[in-house]
């Protein structure tokens, strides 16, 4: 299916934040827009605020001064909705609201053609309802743009029960058109990112509820392990606790209360004591003028490097190894079974369980676990957990090692999964499920994670570079230390590993 010509007239409903930089986009794109709100003079002035935006890029010198005035050409804003009769594509992006929203779309389609194809920006509502009672459900589809739209490559195609994939197709060819990377998404709360994205949020919430870490230290090791561009503390308090916190409870809601969604009580408090992130001036950090940020705690050693011994390798943290050696570090190698003997201290990569109990089954002493990172060559920090009999000085000697190669480190509290390792299990546990379930294929999801919310690396290329088996572990082990069916593994994982496939095959 191609992508609408250029000149098909779109349009786009709501001169918000999401409306404006739509419109922005389509006619960037080359397509004649008319912009409406039922607010008046809301979307001339939207208009205004785009073509300064466009001014902005004139002057950095990204877009020349004749493209601004033939895109600035191309957007029309239009007091009455009866004037967008003869689009050939309509994208609302009015307030969240079904009643609304669906009254709305059952407007336009007694107005608009019977081949204009109606899309919604919603972000949590289902594109099913949304199109339940219309005469041409099948017209109606999802066009989910990220914020900001016009800098967001991500656009997720949703499609309801009724919708005819050739819209769907259109609107993905037509993304693509626009310069945009978009997925194909099933009608199912959150979609793909909103869903998937969940326990990045989680995950960290829970550690810090437990007193594994403090926040500067869950994030510093989200960014400079994990490699994501922030961590949950600072991100959420970016996005609003308010907005994010009702994401989550809309997903927990909708997937009847799975526990996987279950939104954090610590989360709520600030919610409910109006520390809404930067936007109040308070959240999990303080941004009042002249308030400190906290910094992470980071472990430092004066011991001198012990002798080491690899057992085995160290599997997706083998790089590690080349780093030590070429830090000056001598390693000499034998058989076994994935243990970094470092003097009388023994470094693993965790697997999911705790120290303790590692130490304890595997008849392991002074044993430290690292934590996953996205790149163990590069990593400026690794989280670290030690077993209760571990001694200070064992532990000294990993950290003066691990310092030697350039890489601080932060001790978390005996955690499961530490928390990169934990954060990205259950991230493609999530992704897995989706897949299994329908909502998009692996590729997709990945692509979505990458382009909606910047992660590093899709969660289930991930999945596939930790191995399949080593992944269902760490979950296995989670959903063994904690019990709860939040941890649950996804049965597409089970099902692959048993297969000896991955997710690409
Ligand atoms: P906004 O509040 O900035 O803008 C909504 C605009 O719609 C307002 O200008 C309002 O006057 C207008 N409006 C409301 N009801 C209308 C109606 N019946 N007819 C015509 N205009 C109407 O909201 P925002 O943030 O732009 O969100 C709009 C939609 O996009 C929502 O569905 C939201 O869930 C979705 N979305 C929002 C994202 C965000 O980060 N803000 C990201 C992706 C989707």
């Amino acid at each position: 299916m191609s992508a609408l010509s250029k000149d098909a007239k779109v349009a786009v409903i709501g001169a918000g934040a999401m409306g404006a930089g739509i419109a922005q986009v389509a006619a960037l794109a080359g397509h004649p827009v008319k912009l409406h709100d039922n607010r008046p003079g809301a979307a001339a002035q939207a208009i205004d605020g785009i073509d300064r935006q466009l001014g902005r890029l004139v002057e950095k010198g990204k877009l020349d001064a004749a493209a601004r005035g033939a895109i600035a050409a191309r957007l029309q804003p239009v007091e009455s909705i009866e004037a967008l009769a003869d689009s050939a594509l309509v994208i609302e992006a009015i307030v969240e609201n079904l009643e609304i929203k669906r009254s709305l779309l059952q407007q336009l389609e007694t107005l608009c053609g019977e081949n204009c194809i109606l899309a919604s920006n919603t972000s949590s509502l289902s594109i099913t309802s949304l199109a339940a009672g219309l005469k041409r459900p099948q017209r109606v589809a999802g066009m989910h743009f990220f914020n900001p739209a016009p800098l967001m490559a991500l656009v997720e195609v949703v499609s309801g029960l009724a919708t005819d994939p050739a819209v769907a197709a259109s609107l993905y060819a037509t993304s693509v058109a626009w310069g945009k990377k978009p997925v194909h998404t099933r009608s199912t709360p959150g979609f793909i990112v909103n869903r998937v994205a969940r326990p990045f949020y989680a995950e960290s919430l829970r550690l810090l509820q437990e007193g594994a870490a403090d926040c500067a230290t869950l994030d510093a090791l989200m960014r400079d392990a994990g490699g994501f561009r922030m961590g949950a503390f600072e991100l959420t308090d970016l996005i609003g606790h308010d907005v994010n916190y009702a994401v989550t409870c809309s997903v927990f809601a909708a997937y009847y209360g799975d526990f996987r969604f279950q939104p954090s009580l610590i989360q709520k408090e600030l919610v409910d004591a109006g520390r809404l992130g930067r936007k109040s001036g308070h959240g999990f950090y303080d941004y009042a003028e002249g308030a400190e940020r906290p910094q992470p705690a980071s472990l430092s050693s004066a011991a001198s490097i012990a002798p080491c011994v690899l057992e085995g390798d160290l599997g997706v943290a083998q790089p590690l190894v080349q780093r030590l050696k070429d830090a000056g570090i001598e390693i000499t190698q034998r058989a076994g079974s994935g243990l970094l003997r470092v003097g009388d201290a023994v470094l693993a990569l965790s697997d999911g369980r705790l120290a303790s109990q590692r130490a304890r089954e595997d008849g392991l002493r002074n044993l430290v676990l690292i934590d996953l990172a996205l790149g163990y060559s590069k990593a400026s920090r690794l989280g670290i957990s030690a077993s209760a009999d571990t001694s200070p000085e064992a532990l000294d000697q990993v950290v003066a090692l691990l310092a030697k190669a350039g890489i601080t480190t932060s001790r978390l509290s005996d955690t499961p999964g530490l928390a990169v390792l934990r954060t990205v299990a259950m991230l493609a546990n999530e992704g897995a499920d989706a897949v299994l379930h329908g909502v998009g294929s692996a590729g997709d999801i990945d692509l979505a994670m990458r382009a909606g919310v910047n992660y590093p690396q899709g969660p289930l290329a991930w999945a596939e570079q930790i191995g399949i088996g080593n992944l269902l572990r760490v979950l296995d082990n989670l959903n063994a230390a904690y019990g709860e069916d939040r941890y649950r593994p996804s049965l597409l994982l089970r099902r692959l590993h048993a297969e000896r496939r991955t997710f690409h095959d």
